[in-house]
């Protein structure tokens, strides 16, 4: 194993099972509709990707990508949007597609900035939820997997810029990764 992982926490056969679930679920909710996914960037690629090709419903695929910023130990946020998407989503089906779910500060900021422009509805689907370390009250409507209070890398999700194209979920194998 690379130095850089500590263990294999989720196996890629087991993530392929949870997106299985999450698509049939959402495929089931929203039947008759037709639905815009916004892939939050960069950690949502990978699973954003798989998880479209197994949604049979009519859908808009656009990407978001914002920055956070945390005042100090104020556990206040303010997003600030990167990258807009492109479409207007005044009257649609919204899914907001996030790699993880941690204080949820920026999910929180993120979801109340999209309401202000009128969706005929509002979800998030995020890949992974890290419950313990939640600050904002608030939760993805659909989750893919909880997991412990560790440092998580790959399936799209980096330390550092790095290690967002391992296959599995890893916990990183660094001192001080836990932030
Ligand atoms: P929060 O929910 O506002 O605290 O931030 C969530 C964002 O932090 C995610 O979209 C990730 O980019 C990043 N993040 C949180 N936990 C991890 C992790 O374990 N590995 C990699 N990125 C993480
Ligand atoms: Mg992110």
């Amino acid at each position: 194993m690379a130095q850089y992982v500590k263990s294999v926490l989720i196996p890629r056969e087991e993530i392929d099972k949870m997106v299985t679930r999450l698509a049939d679920q959402i495929t089931e909710d929203y039947k008759g509709k037709e639905i815009v996914m916004v892939g939050v960037l960069k950690g949502s690629f990978i699973f954003l990707s798989d998880l479209v090709r197994k949604i049979d419903l009519p859908m808009i695929l656009d990407f978001m990508s914002v920055s956070s910023y945390y005042g100090g130990t104020k556990s206040s946020g303010v997003v600030k949007i990167v990258k807009d998407m492109d479409i207007d989503i005044e009257g649609r089906h919204v899914i907001i597609v996030e790699d993880i779910v941690d204080s949820g500060l920026t999910l929180q900021h993120l979801k109340e900035m999209l309401l202000t422009r009128n969706p005929a509805s509002l979800r998030v689907c995020a890949a992974f939820d890290k419950p313990d370390r939640r600050k904002a009250d608030i939760a993805a409507e659909y989750t893919g997997m909880k997991i412990p209070d560790e440092f998580i890398i790959g399936y799209g999700l980096d330390y550092d810029g790095k290690h967002r194209n391992l296959p599995d979920v890893c916990i990183l194998a660094i001192e001080g990764g836990n932030e």
